[in-house]
């Protein structure tokens, strides 16, 4: 019977506010279960048990140590968010669930559910196939098929294998742009928006790139509804979709690059913030992804992706977005607040891809 959820990351915005939401639930089938926050810093682990939050310091990249917390606490449940690219912290985690899987034999289930990104289906990523949704039942077949090194491409097939090898359950929540304010104790903001308003102030001018692009978007507590939607399902007894059939596309509504830039200009103009309402152009791609501190290999993929990326089984399952892209555009002032309190310059999610400058 599936009782304990480790959640990595918890120290990050998304693993924060789903630590926060599932730790709220003592309802029903949440009852007896027991939630642990994994992460990195022991000055962490003091904040969040003050806080109520039961947590341990892990590096998800040492494999002796996850193991011990994984058979330690009895983990059927793994949220991984520490990592969406990194290929030792799943084959770890996985590694370490199958041990778990082992121990309880077939009468109960060890669940692997990964933070990925869902822009690795758009032409700017590699994706030559056009249209994809989560219920694609060749979804993997056709990702298997592109030999390319797409670093996120390839965690999704390593995480496919390992769970088939451990006997491991894997769902892979196909992330968007993330965007809101975070309820989780550590990081509050995400890293897309917070760097466009970072990068407008550094230069007291807004820029967008040469092409407009409708990202495929959710809010943070429409995307935290969605894990705690999932997690309800397997502590019921369900087995979601998971394996070949476990892409879970997070995708809430699109949103326009320009009018969100757009946007941005006229209120850090109001706020003094820029030096007038007009929005320029990146003079490259490359100039755009060093003033916004993302790697320039893959700033097509991050800040000019769009396609067509349909989620159908978050729906299937009864998720009900409450945010939309009016009520998107609307908030733009929360946004800049948001950035301006929380903003640390600093997010660990493009550690492992090339530096920005190389
Ligand atoms: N936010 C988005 O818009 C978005 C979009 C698509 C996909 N995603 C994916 O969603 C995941 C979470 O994103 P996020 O926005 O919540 O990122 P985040 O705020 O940077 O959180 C990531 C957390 O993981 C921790 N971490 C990094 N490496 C670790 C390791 N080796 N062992 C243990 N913990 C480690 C970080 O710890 P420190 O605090 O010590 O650095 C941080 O607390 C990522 O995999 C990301 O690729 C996010």
């Amino acid at each position: 019977m599936v009782q304990n959820i480790l959640i990595t990351g918890a120290g990050g915005y998304i693993g924060g506010n789903v630590l926060n939401d599932l730790s709220a639930r003592k309802d029903g089938a949440f009852k007896d279960v027991k939630i642990i926050a994994s992460v990195r810093q022991a000055a962490q682990v003091d904040q969040f048990t003050k806080l109520g939050f039961n947590a341990v310091q892990l590096d998800a990249t040492d494999t002796r140590a996850v193991e011990d917390v994984v058979l330690k606490h009895e983990i059927d449940i793994v949220i991984h968010t520490a990592g969406g690219i990194e290929q030792t912290q799943v084959v770890n985690l996985i590694h370490a669930l199958g041990a778990r899987q082992k121990s309880l034999g077939e009468a109960s289930k060890t669940y692997f559910i990964h933070a990925g990104v869902v822009t690795l289906f758009t032409p700017e990523n590699g994706w030559p196939y056009g249209r994809a949704t989560d219920a694609d039942t060749d979804i993997f077949e056709k990702l298997k098929k592109l030999d390319d090194q797409h670093p996120i491409r390839i965690t999704a097939l390593k995480i496919l294998e390992e769970g088939q090898k451990h006997n491991v359950q894997t769902l892979n929540i196909g992330i968007p742009l993330v965007y809101g304010t975070g309820t989780g104790p550590g990081r509050k903001i995400s890293v897309n928006i917070p760097a466009m308003i970072r990068a407008s102030k550094d230069a007291r001018q807004v820029f967008k790139f040469e092409t407009d692009a409708r990202p495929p978007v959710a809010h943070i507590q429409d995307l935290s509804d969605l894990y705690v939607l999932l997690i309800e399902k397997i502590l019921q007894g369900e087995t979601p979709p998971q394996g070949e059939q476990g892409y879970y596309f997070a995708v809430a509504h699109q949103f326009s690059y320009w009018d969100l830039l757009s946007g941005l200009a006229k209120s850090l103009h109001q706020l003094g913030l820029v030096d007038d309402e007009t929005v320029k152009t990146w003079p490259s791609w490359e100039a755009g992804a060093d003033a916004l501190g993302f790697p320039r290999a893959f700033i097509k993929g991050i800040a000019g992706s769009e396609g067509e990326m349909i989620a159908v089984k978050p729906f299937q399952l009864g998720w009900k977005p409450k945010w939309d892209e009016k009520r998107f555009l609307e908030s733009i002032d929360e946004e800049i607040a948001a950035a301006e309190k929380f903003d640390t310059g600093k997010t660990s999610i493009f550690e492992v891809l090339v530096p920005s400058k190389a």
